[in-house]
């Protein structure tokens, strides 16, 4: 499928692998509706994006509302008269030994990386049955294939992902929405989540971690790309993405 005109909403565009994707997709010739919280941020991007001939507009958004959610939906639709897709981007890592008891950040990935991600889904639900087509692009993470100390609340949360995604995949099958998805799990991208992470010794080994295999956040907006470039009746559920000098 051509992404010329397809209308991308993007949550998390503000930095990282949103952002890249934005830049990507708007060369390829999307039209896109950006969500973030960081306003000057996203107001840059759009004015880049406007500069170099793309398309898209902003809306701060805060995915754990679900009102911001269905707003971005009803911008979407206000500016270029429907959905294509939505890139559920925005997540936050603030990973910890449990033994840390670090509630607040456990109550906030809840609500970020797993709420954000059933707000978006909710939002744009009715406007995919409606048309009959649509495509929910999510992201999970390693974390949400494989299990590994200090990071048990972020991925439980993307496990969750994974799960709601795969779910919301078959049901749609069989109800006859047309509804394509895909989960990425990348593994280490750089891009600002570190900054997430509040534990120190946490934030040192994975910080070595990044510096050694990190890879641009382009990777991932290229699978992003490729996802949805593919034919209406062809639907990849999974993608696998990480740095090829990665160990695990
Ligand atoms: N980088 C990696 O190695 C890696 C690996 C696997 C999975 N992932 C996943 O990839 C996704 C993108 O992360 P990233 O690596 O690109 O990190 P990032 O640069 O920190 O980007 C995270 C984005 O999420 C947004 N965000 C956070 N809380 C939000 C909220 N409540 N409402 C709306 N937006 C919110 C941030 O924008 P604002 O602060 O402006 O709201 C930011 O744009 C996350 O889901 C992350 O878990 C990343």
């Amino acid at each position: 499928m051509a992404i010329k005109d397809k209308v991308v909403i993007i949550t998390g565009a503000s930095s990282g692998i949103g952002e890249a994707t934005a830049k990507l997709l708007a060369t390829k010739g999307a039209k896109l509706v950006l969500g973030a919280r960081r306003e000057k941020r996203l107001q840059k991007l759009t004015d880049e994006i406007m500069k170099d001939g793309g398309t898209a507009v902003f809306q701060v958004t805060d995915v754990t509302k679900a009102e911001d959610n269905h707003s971005l939906v009803e911008l979407a639709k206000a500016e270029f008269g429907k959905v294509d897709v939505i890139f559920l981007n925005a997540g936050l890592m603030p990973n910890a030994p449990l033994s840390k008891l670090k509630t607040d950040e456990w109550d906030r990935m809840i609500d970020v990386n797993m709420k954000g991600v059933l707000n978006g889904i909710g939002a744009v639900l009715p406007e995919f049955i409606k048309q009959k087509s649509g495509h929910v692009i999510a992201l999970s993470s390693v974390a949400g294939i494989k299990v590994y100390p200090g990071a048990a609340v972020y991925g439980a949360t993307k496990w969750a992902v994974r799960a709601l995604i795969e779910a919301l995949r078959m049901e749609s099958a069989q109800e006859g929405t047309n509804i394509r998805t895909a989960t990425l799990y990348p593994a280490a991208i750089n891009t600002e989540l570190l900054q997430t992470i509040s534990d120190e010794t946490t934030a040192k080994g994975f910080g070595e971690l990044y510096q050694a295999y990190g890879i641009s956040p382009d990777r991932i907006a290229n699978i992003v790309a490729f996802a949805i470039e593919q034919p209406e009746d062809t639907n990849i559920s999974e993608f696998t993405v990480g740095p090829t000098a990665q160990p695990w």
